[in-house]
């Protein structure tokens, strides 16, 4: 690997940089497993009501989105990656949002990823647009 760890321990290694340019460093049909938590795309100027409280859903310049197009184009682009260094038979994990998650499943049927299970949160909050 070209990108020097940011973190070692026993055969455990992190990396830390832009997903796109460490996963073209890994040798494809090499990874058993992949979780991934890419940006929400949330974070647009909108509200929630947490604690009881009118709060701001906006968690940082990371999470704007840059349009469907974007977006897509983005997630397309890292599931793809993804998919070049998974091994056959090989699995992916990817959190998300209502903002992210179906363009993220679009973007697995895109690339022939079958979607096997759909995990759900059921989170009890009471959001709103103003
Ligand atoms: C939903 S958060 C994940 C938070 C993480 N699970 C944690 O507990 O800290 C999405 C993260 O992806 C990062 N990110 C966005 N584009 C990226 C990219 N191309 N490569 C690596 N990380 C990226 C953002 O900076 C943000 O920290």
């Amino acid at each position: 690997m070209k990108t020097k760890p940011y973190y070692k321990y026993s055969d455990f290694t992190l990396y830390h940089g832009n997903s796109l340019d460490i996963l073209a460093e890994i040798p494809e049909n090499s990874v058993d497993m992949i979780f991934a938590d890419p940006p929400y795309l949330l974070s647009n100027g909108g509200f929630t009501c947490h604690a009881g409280q009118m709060v701001s859903v906006n968690k940082g310049q990371w999470d704007v989105s840059n349009g469907l197009e974007k977006d897509f184009k983005f997630n397309l682009s890292w599931i793809e990656a993804c998919k070049r260094v998974l091994k056959p038979g090989g699995t992916i994990w990817i959190s998300g949002t209502y903002h992210s998650i179906y363009q993220c499943g679009f973007a697995l049927q895109v690339k022939f990823i079958k979607i096997f299970e759909h995990v759900i949160k059921f989170q009890h909050n009471f959001s709103y647009t103003v």
